[in-house]
């Protein structure tokens, strides 16, 4: 379902004045329904290939292919059924929320871009299973702690029902106990929708836990 091949990437390295290697000739496939798992020290650049293959940074060699169609060069407007299709919950979760929008508008706000939508019911029951108190969307992003946005971040995703979700980290921000029963619902929708997954964390139970397979880096190389 998607494939990266070769994907190799550079960051300008201020201190030194060069470019400095962040990915090199990074491959994996990802099969529909499948959990992966993405593992590797702080700063081997697993954030960097996520947002690759999202398409919300560039490489500068290499391939990304969605289902069959190679969309590393595709234009924005024609990422549609990709953007549509392929969600992320970011360790940055905070950077995806527009700050002047209220949290209500801002989850449902995706829907209504792909013409989708979702009983008050469904939305209700997602809010409640990530232990989130209704009230809290009539706030803006600011106003919440890391974890609440995390969370709602994760129901924002979960709403869409994406054929695959890239998680970064996505429970760094929870207690033990929350965090579980997060876990918990990511589990059972990715077995209810048949969604594939694309975990990323650094806690070895957890993937061992979430998935099929892992895939380690290290030094911007996936391991063989
Ligand atoms: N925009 C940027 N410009 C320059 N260097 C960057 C940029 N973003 C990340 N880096 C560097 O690229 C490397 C990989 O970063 P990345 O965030 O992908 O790592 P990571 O594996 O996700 O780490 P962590 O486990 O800590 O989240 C790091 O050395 C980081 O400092
Ligand atoms: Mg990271």
């Amino acid at each position: 379902m998607l494939e990266a091949v070769d994907i190799s990437k550079k960051y300008f390295d201020r201190s030194s004045g060069k470019q400095r290697s962040v990915l090199q000739n990074c491959s994996l496939q990802i099969q529909a329904g499948e959990a992966v798992g993405l593992m590797g020290t702080s700063g081997c650049g697993k954030s960097t290939l996520a947002r690759v293959l999202l398409r919300l940074q560039p490489c500068d060699a290499g391939q990304i292919i969605f289902q069959t169609q190679d969309i590393t060069l595709l234009p924005q407007k024609k990422l549609q059924t990709f953007r549509r299709n392929v969600q992320f919950i970011s360790q940055r979760p905070e950077n995806f929320f527009d700050p002047l929008l209220k949290l209500r508008q801002s989850l449902l706000e995706p829907l209504k871009i792909f013409s989708l939508s979702a009983a008050d019911a469904e939305l209700e029951s997602i809010l409640a299973t990530v232990k989130l108190n209704p009230a809290l969307l009539d706030r803006y992003p600011h106003q919440v702690s890391g974890g609440e946005i995390q969370r709602l971040s994760i129901a924002r995703a979960l709403l869409l029902k994406p054929k695959l979700l890239i998680l970064d980290e996505p429970t760094s921000m929870l207690d033990v106990s929350v965090q579980a029963q997060i876990l918990q619902l990511l589990q059972s929708i990715r077995q209810q929708e048949q969604m594939a997954f694309l975990f990323i964390s650094h806690d070895n139970a957890i993937i061992n836990h979430m998935c099929d397979r892992t895939i380690t880096m290290s030094d911007g190389k996936i391991n063989h």
